[in-house]
């Protein structure tokens, strides 16, 4: 018989070591590396020979007849529709993440209301809630009559023998995969052995059957799917629910899609009656402006296909510390003292003895590198205590060198802009010309280096 050896696991990585340790050498995360029993997953196939297994190949063209498009799911919530690149893709796994009490469930029971009421089958497997309170969310909103089937169940092979037992449905959710376990694997649930075997055995279904499948998942407060971060690599889309949960706005964001782009988001709103979509994310992500106070910019930019103008809020402050503070709320704090940097060494703005708080308003995360420019004006105006015009839209890359480099589809921010009331806006110069002859033409100007704008403000 062969001798058992111990296995360890980080539960944040996945990584397996032999020995146990305090902190894991692949993630550097302390306290996370469990002692778990090997021969769970995959120990079955492995004992088998090679010979008398055979596997097919097929040509990567031709293959005439088959849909050139991957079948999808519509679920009529466009703004889900537009993140999964338009629709559930049948056969496909998706996870969707977020922080506890962020509106996954919700979202879910809303989008498989939706589907069954459009006559798709779908299951909502339960394994936080009984069906009783799953039945009462949905009463709450709204959505009591529509024929979607429950169940509350947490054993992988229960829920796949359920699965099985009735006609195939169209989409299965899973709420969540933290509380699945599989008796292929004998570590506790939550455990990331147990996540990755029950993650493998619902592909595997939704592979086999060409059902949707779509796994809930948890996120620690880092940021990252905990535990089923492995999971992330074996499904065929991960989006994320976020959102400030003091705010009402969510934000869904595909951060890996196979059928689909990876920088759509859509927008929610969390109300008493459930999530409402947010056709016009714009209006809401602007802030109250009363055009008097300093330190608030309009940065025009895109989220995908989108336009979105988001206000950006800077504050600085006299420190009283000997190391200043830098707080960024969503916008990378590498890129604010990069900014910072260039300000001081190219435009003499010198912001060395001040606390830096920036916050982008309404609780969204903004990831172009386009909001420089915004950013910049932004701190300038709260330094010098001057409002900056309040009907002018900001966009544009700042370079290390002080330049300010064009950025993509400036023609669309400069429209989104025009529509929303805005009347003239700083963008690079080399932006300039596509602004010519159309939106806001004439009212807009082009700024070559930083300098130009602290000029301006
Ligand atoms: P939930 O979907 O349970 O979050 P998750 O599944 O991500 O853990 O959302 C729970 C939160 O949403 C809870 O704090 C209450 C709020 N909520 C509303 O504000 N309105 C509603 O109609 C519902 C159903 C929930
Ligand atoms: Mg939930």
């Amino acid at each position: 018989m062969a001798k058992r050896s111990a296995r360890f696991t980080c539960q944040n990585c996945g990584s397996v070591t032999t020995r146990w340790a305090g902190r894991c050498d692949a993630c550097g995360e302390w306290n996370t590396i469990v002692e778990e029993s090997d021969g769970g997953v995959g120990a079955g196939p492995r004992t088998i020979g090679l010979a008398g297994r055979k596997g097919r190949v097929f040509p990567l063209v031709g293959l005439a007849g088959e849909a050139r498009e991957a079948p999808r799911i519509v679920s009529g919530m466009t703004e889900l529709d537009r993140v999964t690149g338009g629709g559930f893709v049948r056969g496909s796994a998706v996870l969707i993440g977020g922080d506890p009490g962020i509106g996954k469930s919700t979202l879910l029971i809303q989008a498989a209301a939706r589907l069954a009421l459009n006559g798709q089958r779908v299951v909502y497997v339960s394994g936080e809630e009984a069906v009783g309170q799953v039945r009462l969310r949905a009463e709450r909103l709204g959505l009591a009559g529509a024929p979607v089937s429950l169940a509350a169940e947490t054993s992988v092979e229960d829920i796949l023998a359920t699965l099985q037992a009735g006609p195939t449905p169209g989409l299965v959710v899973i709420d969540s995969i933290q509380t699945l376990w599989t008796e292929t694997a004998e570590s506790a649930p939550g455990t990331v052995t147990q996540v990755r075997a029950s993650a493998q055995a619902l592909i595997r279904y939704a592979k086999a059957t060409g059902v949707a499948v779509v796994l809930v998942g948890h996120v620690t407060k880092d940021g990252q799917i905990a535990g089923p971060r492995v999971v992330e690599h074996m499904v065929d889309a991960v989006l994320y629910f976020e959102g400030d949960g003091a705010d009402r706005f969510r934000v869904l964001r595909a951060v890996k899609n196979r059928f689909g782009p990876t920088d759509e988001i859509g927008v929610f709103e969390m109300t008493g009656s459930g999530l409402s979509e947010v056709a016009n994310p714009s209006e809401l992500f602007l802030g109250e402006r009363d055009g008097k106070s300093p330190g608030a910019a309009v940065f025009a930019g895109m989220e995908g296909s989108r336009p979105l103008l988001v206000e950006i809020q800077a504050l600085v402050a006299p420190t009283s510390l000997g190391t200043p503070r830098r707080a960024v709320v969503g916008w990378d704090g590498n890129r604010l003292s990069m900014v910072l940097a260039v300000l001081d060494a190219h435009c003499g703005v010198r912001l060395a003895s001040h606390d830096v708080y920036l916050n982008v308003a309404g609780g969204l995360r903004i990831q172009e590198p386009a909001a420089d420019l915004a950013v910049a004006a932004a701190l300038v105006s709260s330094l010098s205590g001057v409002a900056l015009p309040r009907n002018s839209v900001y966009f544009g890359e700042v370079s290390l060198s002080g330049s300010i480099r064009p950025v993509a589809r400036s023609d669309q921010r400069l429209k989104e802009a025009e529509r929303l009331g805005f009347t003239g806006g700083i963008v690079p110069l080399a932006n300039l010309g596509e602004a010519a002859g159309g939106a806001l033409s004439g009212a807009v100007s082009g700024v070559e280096a930083l300098a130009d704008l602290v000029a301006r403000v």
